[in-house]
């Protein structure tokens, strides 16, 4: 199916990985709909209007996905709806997870809904999403990685995805009609340790990474046939992280946390 110059819709098009998406749209040739909460913060979507054919292609739209039928009105003439709008909040204080069970909720909500009402609904489950910010904040993946290099363990291990590779599967699966199901979009799983090590030789080699001999157990390893099948070549996490840690520096994320930490 050719959906170039079609109109499509990105939810919450301000986030990390919308962002992305966006630009990749714009890129390919797509009039995008972005929606965010509220237009009159400039700077959440300064970075949006400054992409390459934005000016031309993307129209932005406020919508709060928790006041119902909020869309209703902008997707109606959309070819594809790319819904990265997330209303909760990822927190690993929240004993209960909170944020996995609306996950799942939301995820089995909408398979049901597109089954009853004939929408080709195919979804991707990324694992924790690593790469460059286009965005001026960070979103919680970034903050996360801020907190391992500080030495937090935030989980055992973690499954790493870059979030240019999150984005082009959300395009390849809207372009290929036989796409389908639930793609998990994961790179490289590594235990805690592991990725300690990587973003410490990244941010600060001359300095003594405690754990240079401390090893962990990876309890989770993912295919990436089916992700792969779409056309997808995934970036390597090393790359991921280099670009990272760049824009991070460069947004004067790193040089806070250094700040703080010396506080
Ligand atoms: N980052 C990861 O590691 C990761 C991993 C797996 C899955 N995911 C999922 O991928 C999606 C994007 O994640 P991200 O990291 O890009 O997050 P993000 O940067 O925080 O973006 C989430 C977006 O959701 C919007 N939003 C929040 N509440 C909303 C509401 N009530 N109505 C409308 N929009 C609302 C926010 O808009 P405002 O700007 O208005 O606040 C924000 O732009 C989320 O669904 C997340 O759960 C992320």
């Amino acid at each position: 199916m050719d959906c170039r110059s079609r109109l499509v819709c990105v939810t919450g098009a301000s986030g990390y990985v919308a962002s992305w998406l966006v630009k990749l749209l714009l890129l390919n040739g797509y009039t995008v709909k972005g929606t965010v909460r509220d237009l009159g913060k400039a700077g959440k979507v300064a970075h949006l209007k400054a992409l390459e054919g934005a000016q031309e292609r993307l129209q932005l739209f406020e919508a709060d996905l928790i006041e119902e039928g909020s869309l209703d009105s902008i997707i109606h003439d959309c070819v594809g709806l790319f819904h990265t709008a997330s209303p909760v909040l990822y927190s690993i204080s929240d004993p209960q997870q909170w944020y996995w069970l609306a996950k799942t909720l939301a995820e089995q909500t909408a398979v049901k809904y597109a089954a009853q009402n004939g929408i080709d609904l195919v979804v991707m489950n990324p694992g924790f999403v690593i790469g460059p910010l286009l965005q001026p904040t960070l979103n919680a993946s970034s903050h996360f990685i801020l907190d391992i290099i500080k030495g937090k363990k935030i989980f055992p291990d973690y499954q790493f995805v870059d979030v240019r590779d999150v984005a082009s599967a959300h395009v390849m699966a809207l372009e290929d009609s036989s796409a389908n199901g639930r793609y998990i979009l994961v790179e490289s799983s590594v235990d805690h340790y592991e990725a300690v090590q990587i973003l410490h030789e990244l941010v600060n080699p001359s300095h003594n990474n405690p754990y240079q001999n401390v090893t962990g157990n990876l309890t989770v390893k993912v295919s990436k046939k089916k992700a792969e099948s779409l056309g997808l070549n995934f970036i390597p996490m090393e790359v991921s992280f280099k670009d990272m840690i760049e824009t991070l520096r460069h947004k004067n994320f790193l040089h806070i946390w250094k700040r703080r930490d010396q506080c």
